[in-house]
């Protein structure tokens, strides 16, 4: 039997009662997938999960996708090892802005999953902020620019703004291919999405990858985002997971931002992520 324990007011929820080790019956799947549409994050603690299983459970959530521009597993394309070694100081990191996973395919990715293998002793917390609750307290002004209005997603501000020079990505653990035209095109979602199990409604604009609304230039709606993005990372919407080696956790990419603190230089931290997919966002 699952028990669940909402980890703030507004999202996330640690579920225990479950050995992941073990088969997933259908009713525990259901369970699981009904955990992630009412808090957007849940945390699994100590499961230490072998890659099979970590993949049988990510085939929970939706089909396992396999993401282009981030060098995955010599031996599983399916599979990224999300890596920063200990003598990886003074560098940016992998999710180091508050994003949504790849916002800029045609069909990004519905949620992910990592499994922690070895993380700081303290530090290298990942925070999400919930864009359910963003959106449900954004101001009257602010609805009304968004509702019914589509944005524009481009990989280029983060494949080529703000990538780290060549020579410290040949260094880097963790390796991204980029300034590739295929992330570099202009892609269109809606400004507010709805989840298909849920119903509710969710923000689905960010920081890195949203560059401005469809019918407005980048410099008109610059300070309309800025403003949404002040809103939409607010610590009230947002929880925090402290790691430790084995736990899991598994968001809604879509219903959610997230971050990846870059607060333990000196210390190793290796985390196994899959990523899961859906329709289109609408
Ligand atoms: C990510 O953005 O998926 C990485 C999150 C993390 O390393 O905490």
């Amino acid at each position: 039997m699952l028990h669940i324990e909402k980890l703030t007011g507004l999202m996330g929820a640690e579920v225990s009662g479950i050995d992941l080790s073990q088969d997933i019956t259908d009713k525990a799947a259901e369970s699981l997938r009904q955990a992630l549409a009412d808090y957007q994050m849940i945390a699994i603690r100590g499961q230490h999960l072998s890659l099979p299983r970590q993949k049988r459970l990510t085939e929970v959530f939706g089909p396992i996708m396999q993401l282009p521009y981030v060098e995955p597993l010599k031996n599983d394309n399916q599979v990224i090892a999300v890596l920063k070694e200990a003598d990886e100081c003074n560098t940016g990191i992998f999710g180091g802005e508050w994003h949504s996973d790849f916002s800029f395919l045609e069909n990004p990715p519905a949620g992910s999953l990592l499994s922690a293998v070895e993380v700081p002793k303290v530090g290298g917390d990942t925070v999400w902020a919930s864009q359910v609750s963003a959106y449900a307290s954004l101001p009257t002004h602010l609805k009304d620019i968004v509702d019914g209005r589509k944005a524009v997603h481009v990989g280029t501000p983060y494949g080529v703004k703000h990538a780290p020079p060549p020579e410290s990505r040949a260094n880097a653990s963790i390796r991204m291919s980029r300034g590739d035209p295929d992330a570099d095109r202009e892609i269109l979602h809606p400004a507010i999405i709805t989840h298909p199990k849920s119903g509710r409604q969710a923000l689905f604009l960010n920081p890195i990858y949203t560059t401005r609304f469809e019918d407005m230039s980048e410099e008109e709606s610059k300070p309309i985002l800025q403003e949404i993005y002040k809103h939409c990372t607010r610590p009230d919407f947002s929880c925090r997971l402290r790691w430790q080696a084995g736990d899991i956790a598994v968001w809604d990419n879509r219903m959610s931002l997230h971050y990846a603190t870059n607060d333990y230089d000196g210390s190793r931290r290796l985390l196994y992520r899959t990523t899961f997919s859906a329709e289109r966002p609408n």
